[in-house]
């Protein structure tokens, strides 16, 4: 398969949606940009392109997908009903970087929930991707555009080198702002789970719903999130986290020991690593975290070709943003099997 890259800009946008919705239409696959990582779309709909989506990425099928929408009267054909509390999420959060599980109504392919009786859904804020949904005429599937266990896609340029040939167009629309995907939440009777942190944290949550809100990790529920089982956001080299006081220390020691390291730091450590370019990535100011979110991939697959033996990167508060920043880099440097 041919795969065309297209760089989209105010000028040109009518044209290359339109042609990207008719891919859809035509039930193949498109790579579009949206507010935290590009996604790899389908139609909802379509069964055989659903699993290209699959083969695509090397996704295990038991992993469900994320459903996009452009307009919550799409929920109706989606879900079986709407709970006030997700009713007050998506009145607070959409469109935007919030996932919210509903129950899925019966027509909706098990290859959408992996087999489970529910489906998450979102509205990317992203004007593209909204505009190709409403051309295509139906929500889009789609997960984010990477082969199945490596970081997710944040540039058109980054997924073009890993799934030439596998997909019919890119759309490319530079660097996603948020750059790490979106926040997926599930409602239980009496508290909120957050089974994959996002850029909608759990403080914004309990203010808008009152409810105690629990991050799945904690509650060891998992189980309700399949996706977070796998291996995932892996580099090619092994990665270790350090603390911003240890990770020159540890740069010198696995240097003696004749090692080729790879650094990911921010600018306040800037300076102690001069020796260490050009295999040195510096994500931003250490005290913005949204700055350091947007760069977390970039950084992950810049070392992918420097072949290195080992990358260090430096860990960062777990507040606000930083939850999935650090949620991230953990199962990035979770050992291989
Ligand atoms: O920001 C994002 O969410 C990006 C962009 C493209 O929108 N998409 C994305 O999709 O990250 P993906 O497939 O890489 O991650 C989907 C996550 C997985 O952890 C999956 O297990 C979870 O959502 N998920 C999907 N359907 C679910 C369901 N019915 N119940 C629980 N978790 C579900
Ligand atoms: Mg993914």
């Amino acid at each position: 398969m041919q795969t065309e890259i297209v760089k989209i800009t105010d000028q040109n946008k009518e044209e290359v949606l339109n042609r990207a919705a008719d891919i859809i239409k035509n039930g193949d696959l498109v790579v579009f940009p949206t507010e935290t990582v590009y996604g790899l779309g389908a139609s909802v709909f379509d069964e055989k392109a659903l699993s290209k989506i699959f083969i695509a990425k090397g996704r295990p099928s038991d992993n469900p997908l994320i459903v996009h929408i452009s307009d919550k009267n799409q929920l109706k054909d989606l879900v079986k009903n709407i709970t006030e509390s997700q009713q007050k999420l998506m009145d607070k959060f959409w469109p935007g970087p919030l996932t919210i599980i509903f129950d899925k109504k019966e027509n909706i392919s098990d290859i959408v929930s992996g087999g489970l009786s529910t489906i998450a859904i979102r509205m990317p804020s992203n004007i593209f991707a909204r505009e190709l949904i409403n051309l295509a005429g139906v929500p889009i599937a789609a997960p984010s555009a990477n082969i199945s266990g490596r970081p997710s896609g944040t540039t058109g340029e980054d997924i073009y080198k890993e799934l030439d040939g596998k997909v019919d167009m890119i759309i490319e629309a530079g660097e996603s702002k948020i750059g790490v995907e979106s926040t997926v939440v599930k409602i239980n009777e009496e508290s909120v789970l957050i089974l994959r942190p996002g850029a909608v944290t759990k403080e914004m949550l309990e203010e808008t719903l009152h409810l105690p809100v629990i991050f799945a990790k904690e509650k060891n529920d998992l189980q309700s999130s399949p996706g977070t089982r796998y291996k995932h956001y892996a580099p090619k080299a092994n990665l270790e986290l350090v603390s911003k006081e240890e990770i020159f220390n540890k740069a010198e020691s696995f240097k003696k020991e004749g090692l080729k390291i790879g650094i990911i730091t921010t600018i306040q450590n800037n300076n102690s690593f001069k020796e260490y370019e050009p295999n040195v990535f510096i994500l931003g100011d250490e005290n913005n975290l949204e700055e350091i979110s947007q760069k977390l991939y970039s950084a992950l697959r810049f070392f992918d070709d420097k072949n290195v033996d080992i990358i260090l990167c430096q860990n960062f508060k777990e507040e606000g943003i930083g939850v999935a920043i650090m949620d991230r880099l953990g199962r990035a440097s979770a050992k291989k099997s």
